[in-house]
């Protein structure tokens, strides 16, 4: 078996943490043991490129059981943890990913999945469908998913420009990942992240939330939470007067650079904060962002302007400016709730992965029906990871009567 990981010694301590997730992932163990019964994937080979954490070593596990052979890289240059990937490795399953690898490695292991020509890849931000459709016209796949946000948009670009040669599953776009996931899971985790490489007490700081979509909104509620000044940044302006009527202020970003403590880039855009905002920025500021690409943040700018840069804590850079101001980097501006902690929780990444899970099996089913485009799961899937997940924690979900149902349908009775 081909592989290439960082440390095979890490297998026990990985195997430990990957269990640790599995308990607390019911959804996709109640998909594992259907597709254990009826083997949806035989004879696949599914190729992966998401973040090797131990969620995703549960997803991986969860597709083999379903018949697949399953290979796994990376969907980030520093979300890898070593450990994760030498669990996977002893138990039988590819994986080319090295926390920390450096872009050309990281591309060569997008190349070492491709390889296998698999016929149904799953990326979290394209990468690994981008590079099959650009480089590898040969190759034709039964489908693909994606994960994330900035990965769909860029799938709706390639299907407005008639490139997609098959059918994609926008599993992000499921009410049972992007509500949860984006909202949920890196409204904690990106503060996680934050918290872990600054140990900083966020009551009373003003934190800048740039970006009030699904993880902005999460990221500004939870730090309201903990007792932060919320100030949101937007260029759209139902977003921003919804953040508004949340109590947050709302302020342009030169505004907001000068009065935040901390920064959260959370937008799928291009240096939303960048050098006039940085000279504006108080001395000590800190600069994170949990959007999907490490672009949000001009790191360029402080490379050029910056007197000098050392790493003061664990994923935590200090940029000394010319007029002695420091601006603190966490994870290098890349993804901060995976550089710097250890991603979303397992309870999260159960429904996003239940999402992928399903829609390998919906690829494996009828992609052979479906057209050249970017797909949503049908909506009964939503209802079941989310009716799963609902009665894992507990809660009980009421039914409608026959009566209701009828009056639901129906337009004739009035006041
Ligand atoms: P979204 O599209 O719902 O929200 C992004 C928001 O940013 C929009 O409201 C948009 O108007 C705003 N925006 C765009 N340019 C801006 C600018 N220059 N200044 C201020 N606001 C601007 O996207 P979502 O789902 O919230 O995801 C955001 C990013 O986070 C994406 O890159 C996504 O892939 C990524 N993501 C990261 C996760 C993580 O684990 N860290 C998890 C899920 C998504």
């Amino acid at each position: 078996m081909n592989y290439d990981i960082a440390d095979p010694s890490l297998a026990e301590a990985g195997a430990l943490r990957i269990e640790w997730a599995n308990n607390r992932m019911p959804v996709l163990a109640t998909i594992r043991e259907r597709f254990e019964k009826e083997t949806p994937l035989a004879g696949l080979r599914v190729a992966a490129c998401l973040h090797v954490t131990t969620e995703t070593a549960n997803l991986m596990t969860t597709l083999r059981a379903g018949g697949a052979e399953v290979m796994l890289c990376a969907s980030n240059p520093l979300s890898t943890q070593d450990d994760v990937a030498a669990a996977l490795v002893a138990d039988g399953i590819p994986v080319f990913a090295i926390r920390a690898e450096d872009n050309d490695t990281y591309y060569s292991h997008l190349r070492s999945v491709l390889d296998a020509d698999p016929q149904i890849t799953m990326d979290d931000g394209a990468d690994l469908v981008t590079m099959l459709l650009k480089d590898r016209p040969e190759q034709r796949p039964i489908g693909s998913t994606e994960e994330t946000t900035t990965g769909v948009i860029r799938l709706r670009a390639m299907e407005a420009d008639g490139v997609i040669r098959f059918p994609v599953v926008a599993v992000n776009d499921s009410a049972t990942k992007h509500l949860f996931d984006n909202r949920h899971g890196t409204g904690q985790s990106a503060l996680d992240g934050i918290i872990r490489s600054t140990n900083l007490l966020l009551a009373g700081k003003t934190v800048v939330i740039v970006g009030f979509g699904d993880c902005g909104a999460g990221v500004a509620a939870r730090a309201d939470g903990l007792g932060a000044k919320g100030v949101v940044v937007e260029v759209d302006a139902v977003r921003a007067l919804s953040a508004a009527m949340e109590g947050y202020t709302v302020a342009t970003a030169d505004d907001a650079a000068r009065i935040g403590d901390v920064f959260v880039t959370l937008t799928g855009n291009l240096r939303v904060l960048r050098g006039s905002h940085f000279e504006m920025m108080k001395d000590g500021a800190i600069l994170a962002n949990a959007g999907h690409f490490d672009v949000e943040l001009d790191l360029g700018y402080l490379q050029d302007n910056a007197v000098s840069k050392r790493r003061i804590r664990h994923e935590l850079d200090e940029w000394t400016m010319k007029d002695g101001r420091r601006i603190h980097v966490v994870a290098e501006g890349r993804l901060v709730n995976l550089g710097a902690a250890e991603g979303h929780p397992a309870e999260v990444m159960d429904m996003s992965f239940a999402n992928q899970a399903l829609a390998a099996e919906w690829l494996a089913t009828d992609g052979a029906n479906l057209g050249n485009k970017v797909y949503r799961l049908p909506e009964t899937m939503d209802q079941e990871v989310a009716a799963i997940a609902l009665e894992a924690l507990g809660g009980g979900l009421e039914h409608l009567t026959d009566e209701q149902i009828d009056y639901l349908a129906s337009w004739e009775q009035g006041t």
